[in-house]
């Protein structure tokens, strides 16, 4: 090969390599996204701020926050304060000059960052776009979110996690609001008319599906129509101490830790009274 042809194949291989290292480059970048960027449709976010009841108290963290349009939508509706979270650098810069063109970067941020390493205690609401084994990853971590924090999802779910709500405009959209932890026994104490009633109760719990029985003046007794949402529980149980006298207890209470505190209304209609009660975990025996 004279240096001619030599120096020719260098410059072929070069150009070759111009062509297909960008390529490359993005396909590996594009790998490394657990999700590529699709936005959601601006009705659709709509329907998942308004699912979620945003207000200006809230902070909402968009987790891969594409463009920012969701988040720019919640400071710009309804006022509220938050963060979004992308790894792809240009759209991080695109929704700070949105967010500022929008007139509500005191309001909102973004950064460039791994939603997997984001730490989103800080979140009342949070707002997502993902793929299904991307949320089946988060589903632990979003469970363990303050009581009453509120997940909205556009098209994907949360796999046995049943959402609180779903409704369809275009796509799915769903509602989780994180559930306290009620399950197991409880001690509680009503200031029932007679004497101070000790009612026992032992919870079953399943996310936000909760269901119990219990002992009520010694006897059994059974849990009814038991609801729980955020920290609010309620239920039902039948004070049948006198038989002549039944009538339905309608419990509701804030779920605090160990702490259980409310008002249960004793009967319906001019025959209902109300009065105090408190629930706290048993002593280990
Ligand atoms: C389907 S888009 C949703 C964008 C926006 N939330 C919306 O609803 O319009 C998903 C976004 O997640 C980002 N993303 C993918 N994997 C991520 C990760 N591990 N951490 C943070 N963002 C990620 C993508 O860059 C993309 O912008």
């Amino acid at each position: 090969m004279n240096k001619y042809m030599f120096l020719k194949r260098i410059i072929c291989g070069l150009a070759v390599l111009s062509v297909f290292l960008p390529a490359a480059q993005a396909q590996q970048q594009q790998q490394y996204f657990d999700v590529p960027f699709v936005p959601t449709p601006y009705v659709v976010i709509e329907e998942m701020l308004r699912l979620a009841k945003v207000t200006p108290q809230d902070y909402v963290m968009d987790l891969g926050s594409g463009d920012g349009r969701v988040l720019i939508t919640a400071a710009k509706r309804y006022g509220a304060r938050g963060m979004g979270v992308d790894l792809d650098e240009d759209l991080v810069a695109q929704s700070l000059a949105s967010a500022a063109e929008a007139g509500v970067a005191e309001r909102v941020t973004f950064q460039q960052q791994d939603l997997f390493k984001t730490d989103f205690s800080r979140a009342t609401v949070i707002t997502m776009y993902l793929l299904p084994g991307v949320m089946m990853r988060l589903q632990p971590r979003l469970l363990e979110l303050k009581p009453g924090t509120r997940l909205v999802s556009h098209d994907f779910s949360l796999g046995d996690w049943k959402p609180d709500v779903t409704t369809q405009i275009r796509k799915n959209t769903f509602l989780w609001i994180v559930p306290a932890k009620v399950a197991g026994p409880w001690l509680i104490k009503a200031a029932l008319p007679g004497e101070q009633q000790d009612i026992e109760v032992e919870l079953r719990q399943r996310y936000q599906e909760v269901d119990g029985h219990g002992k009520f003046g010694g006897r059994h007794a059974q849990v009814w129509e038991s609801r729980l949402s955020g920290d609010q529980l309620s239920f039902v149980m039948v004070d049948d101490r006198d038989r002549d006298n039944e009538a339905a207890l309608y419990f509701e209470g804030r779920i605090n830790g160990d702490v259980i505190e409310g008002r249960v209304r004793r009967g319906t209609g001019n025959a209902r009274t109300v009065h105090a009660w408190r629930a706290v975990r048993p002593p280990v025996k």
